[in-house]
């Protein structure tokens, strides 16, 4: 079982650095001239970041994890429309199926996520792509930018079988302030690195770096994603709305690999480049850290003004905490909080989904599979 609140599964290779950690110029791209009769790539010249060796050859690899990853996030395949939708549809349209703050709940959920997941896409494919110089991570991060287009693609798929006002749900970052709040704070990570001529190899820079994938795979996808899933994923837990609630969960399942797999680089990038990690630098990450949990418990506020579905926004301020103290220790930091603890063990279990025996037990459809084309 993959344990996200723990972070296992995250197993990135500690190792003492190297003398090359000391080179200052920026990586390759992948996209250089191909060297006739060069030597052959090594082991030893790989690097996460700042690495010079020709990116194009997957093989021999360093970091198995990131591969291993990627093979399981290809086994955890699955589509948005294979979910019946039916008896949420039946639910919506009954006047008296919902109330009007659970309603609200559902509405802000697709408003925040339908443009989340594309924040974290643009951000991967425009900002850590080109950086992250390696080619095992670079297959998983192709991997993930897939999983992203199926996420925005699942909340687009709800919101169209629901019926809700498209223009409406896609407009909610740029009118309901807790979700502009926590859409503009991610936004802030990406942009250093938009620019055209933004390049690591300099300890300035690749601070930068580090600082996007904190800000992306531990707060935007760590902790601005978690009201939400346990929102949604409450509704299941009741057998109410149960298609939206088995899309989050295929969701979570997927976010809590991602998760894993940014806590792994991180990891990895701070080995090999110790002199970037100083307390100032630390204690810049915990602010942070802070103001994103600050932003999820307004969050957490606006959409429950009132207790609903047996949750409530004290509950949310606990939870939130536990789970920045578990990003905290799972990128080598001391926890923020003191006394904490989780309103929601249920959580855990919720990321180990069987897709033959589903949790809430609507019909799966198989996709597609190679052995079915014809020609
Ligand atoms: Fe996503
Ligand atoms: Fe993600």
């Amino acid at each position: 079982m993959l344990d996200w609140q723990d972070g296992s599964g995250t197993n990135a290779v500690a190792e003492p650095p190297q003398a090359e950690s000391k080179d200052k110029s920026h990586g390759a791209s992948g996209l250089e001239a191909i060297e006739l009769g060069a030597g052959r790539v090594t082991v030893d010249e790989k690097r996460l970041i700042n690495c010079r060796a020709d990116l194009n050859q997957l093989i021999p690899f360093k970091y198995p994890w990131a591969w291993d990853k990627y093979l399981t996030a290809c086994n955890n395949h699955w589509m948005p429309q294979e979910i019946s939708m039916a008896a949420d549809v039946a639910m919506w349209q009954d006047p008296r199926g919902l109330s009007e703050d659970e309603r609200t709940i559902i509405k802000r959920s697709l408003g925040y996520f339908s443009t989340a997941d594309s924040l974290v896409a643009n951000n991967l494919v425009l900002a850590i792509y080109r950086h992250l110089t390696n080619p095992e991570c670079r297959q998983y991060l192709l991997r993930q930018a897939f999983e992203e287009a199926l996420h925005t693609h699942a909340y687009q798929y709800v919101i169209e079988s629901l019926g809700l006002d498209e223009t409406e749900v896609f407009n909610t970052y740029r009118e309901v302030p807790s979700v502009h709040a926590k859409a503009a704070l991610s936004l802030s990570f990406t942009k250093a690195l938009c620019d055209p001529d933004f390049k690591t190899g300099t300890t300035a820079a690749d601070r930068e770096f580090l600082r996007n994938l904190i800000g992306f795979y531990l707060i935007t996808e760590g902790i601005f994603f978690y009201v939400g899933f346990v929102q949604i994923l409450s509704f299941g837990r009741q057998n109410r709305m149960v298609g939206t609630a088995e899309q989050f969960q295929y969701i979570l399942r997927d976010e809590s690999m991602h998760l894993n797999f940014g806590i792994d680089v991180i990891n990895q990038i701070r080995t090999e480049n110790p002199e970037l990690w100083t307390p100032t630098f630390e204690g810049e990450i915990r602010t942070m850290i802070e103001e994103g949990v600050a932003l999820e418990e307004a969050y957490a506020v606006d959409t429950m003004p009132r207790g609903v579905l047996g949750l409530n926004a004290a509950m949310f301020r606990d939870y939130l905490r536990y789970i920045a103290n578990r990003r905290c220790r799972q990128i080598g930091m001391a926890p923020l909080y003191e006394g904490t603890r989780n309103p929601f063990p249920w959580m855990s279990e919720a990321v180990d989904l069987k897709k033959e025996k589903n949790f809430f037990e609507t019909r799966v459809l198989e996709y597609q599979s190679g052995a079915a084309l014809r020609w």
